[in-house]
């Protein structure tokens, strides 16, 4: 074996290790575990909050804090709970400093961007939370980046927008104790894998269009999608999915796709069958190879 590492050899056997870790490098499973943490953490976050306190009652407005304007479970896998009216001043004025250049006083929309009454607080919840809006560059598809708003400023555009028109998909919460994560797989492959691939891995549509990965989006930031249809993804009504199915795929995405078990080896990042069949390749050829050098140095 020694032998294997000197002279004409070492070009082979260094190229074939370099190729293998090339592979390896590539499809490390730390990017999309590192996505997937981060996800978990928005999602948990969004539960604790929900718990922080309970709204005022009575003669006195119920201010406009995150527990008073975050939804809370109740019961059933996906609850709605319209956001204080107090909240609505404030979003007022986020909107009209960030929102109405594209969007239009009162958000009826303009020749840059479409009108927003109506679309619902989950909708602008969704827009905003992902960081697609505020948009820098209206010629290319809005895509995921760090919010500009907090969760709390979020939340008041998306009471603004609400006041203007009533209806729209509304900002919900998600209780994955409720929720079936083996039905969730059965429609997603069903209704999401299409566009978005079975791993959720994302790929692209047409037009330079493309469906993003799903191993950032939270619990909450899924259903939104699911009810609002953004860009060029269908809206699924309650009709198409109902409340609890799209508990079940949030479940899912969150669970499996973006915190896989990958029992029997590495995850190669998700990005499924190619990837593995790729790496089994490089590793295959290389050690291949490598036993063959060693069978024409016997001979
Ligand atoms: C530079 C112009 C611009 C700015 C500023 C902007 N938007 Fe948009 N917005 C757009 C365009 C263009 C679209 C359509 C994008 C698409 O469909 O992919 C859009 C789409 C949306 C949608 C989805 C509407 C629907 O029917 O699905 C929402 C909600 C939204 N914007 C909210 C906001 C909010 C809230 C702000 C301020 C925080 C904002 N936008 C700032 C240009 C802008
Ligand atoms: C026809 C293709 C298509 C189908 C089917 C589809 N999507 Fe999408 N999806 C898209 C596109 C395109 C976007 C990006 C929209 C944009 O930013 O303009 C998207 C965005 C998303 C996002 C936002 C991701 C992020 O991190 O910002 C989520 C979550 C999502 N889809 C979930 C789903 C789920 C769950 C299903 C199945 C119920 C589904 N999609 C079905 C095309 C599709």
């Amino acid at each position: 074996m020694r032998r294997l590492f000197r002279g004409r050899y070492v070009v082979p056997s260094v190229l074939a290790g370099a190729v293998g870790l090339v592979g390896l490098l590539m499809f490390a499973p730390g990017a999309a575990r590192a996505a997937g943490t981060g996800a978990s953490t928005g999602a948990a976050g969004m539960r604790s909050y929900a718990t922080a306190g309970t709204p005022a009652s009575g003669a006195t407005p119920t201010p406009c804090t995150l527990a008073t304007a975050t939804p809370t479970t109740s019961g059933s896998p996906i609850s709605y709970t319209s956001l204080p009216a107090s909240c609505i001043p404030p979003g007022e004025q986020l909107f009209a400093a960030n929102c109405s250049s594209c969007h239009g006083t009162d958000a009826a929309g303009s020749a840059l961007a479409p009108n927003l009454r109506g679309v619902g607080a989950g909708t602008v919840d969704f827009w905003v939370s992902t960081g697609r809006m505020p948009l820098a560059d209206s010629s290319i598809q809005a895509t995921r980046k760090p919010p500009r708003f907090d969760r709390l400023q979020t939340l008041e555009i998306a009471a603004y927008v609400q006041s203007l028109a009533p209806g729209g998909v509304q900002i919900p919460s998600v209780d994955l104790q409720q929720a079936s994560v083996s039905n969730g797989g059965r429609l997603f492959t069903l209704n999401c894998a299409a566009c978005h691939t079975i791993t959720g891995a994302g790929d692209a549509l047409y037009k330079g269009a493309y469906a993003p990965s799903l191993h950032q989006a939270t619990v909450q930031q899924i259903v939104e999608a699911i009810r609002s249809g953004p860009g060029n993804m269908p809206r699924f009504g309650p009709g198409n999915i109902t409340n609890q199915e799209a508990a079940d795929i949030a479940a899912y995405v969150h669970g499996v796709i973006q915190h896989p078990s990958d029992p029997g080896g590495f995850g190669l990042g998700g990005v499924g069958p190619v990837a593995e069949g790729f790496v089994g390749l490089l590793f295959g050829v290389g050690l291949l190879m490598l036993v063959s050098f060693w069978i024409g140095e016997r001979s």
